[in-house]
């Protein structure tokens, strides 16, 4: 069962990234086309199965942030993406901010799959 779930969380980490590429491709290039539903729909679906798998292996393995610093610290980081998401889709002003956030977000993803692979955040915990 913990082999499943974790695989639903990987296959989700993935799929999330990806539709997050898209959707910042598209900002940059032709900005109407966000406004498709499906393009607003699946990412909160994708993102909750996310962070549902996630809890749950949390739970299973008794990775508790507070005993965890880099659980802590990769949550933390989970935030700070979700942030940075939304002002690159949704606040950001012009080209320069969007492509700025974009590229922050997509450093902040990737720090987050090195702390999952890792099970440390170095420099940090
Ligand atoms: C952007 C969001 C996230 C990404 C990209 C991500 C990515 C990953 C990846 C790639 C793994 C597999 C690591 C490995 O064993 O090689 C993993 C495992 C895990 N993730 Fe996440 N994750 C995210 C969010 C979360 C959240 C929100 C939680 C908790 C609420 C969480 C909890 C866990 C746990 C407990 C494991 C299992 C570690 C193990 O097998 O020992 N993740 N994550």
């Amino acid at each position: 069962m913990f082999t499943i779930i974790k695989t639903v969380h990987v296959l989700c980490a993935i799929i999330s990234i990806s539709g997050f590429l898209y959707r910042g491709y598209l900002k940059l290039t032709q900005p109407a086309a966000l406004s498709k539903k499906w393009l607003k729909i699946s990412p909160h679906i994708i993102d909750t199965i996310l962070l549902a798998s996630g809890l749950v292996m949390l739970f299973q393995l008794q990775y508790y942030p507070n005993q965890y610093n880099w659980m802590a610290i990769k949550l933390i980081m989970v935030v700070v993406y979700i942030l940075l998401g939304i002002v690159t889709l949704r606040f950001a002003r012009n080209k320069t901010q969007t492509f700025a956030a974009f590229i922050a977000a997509l450093l902040c993803y990737t720090y987050i799959i090195l702390i999952a692979t890792n099970k440390s955040a170095w420099p940090f915990a």
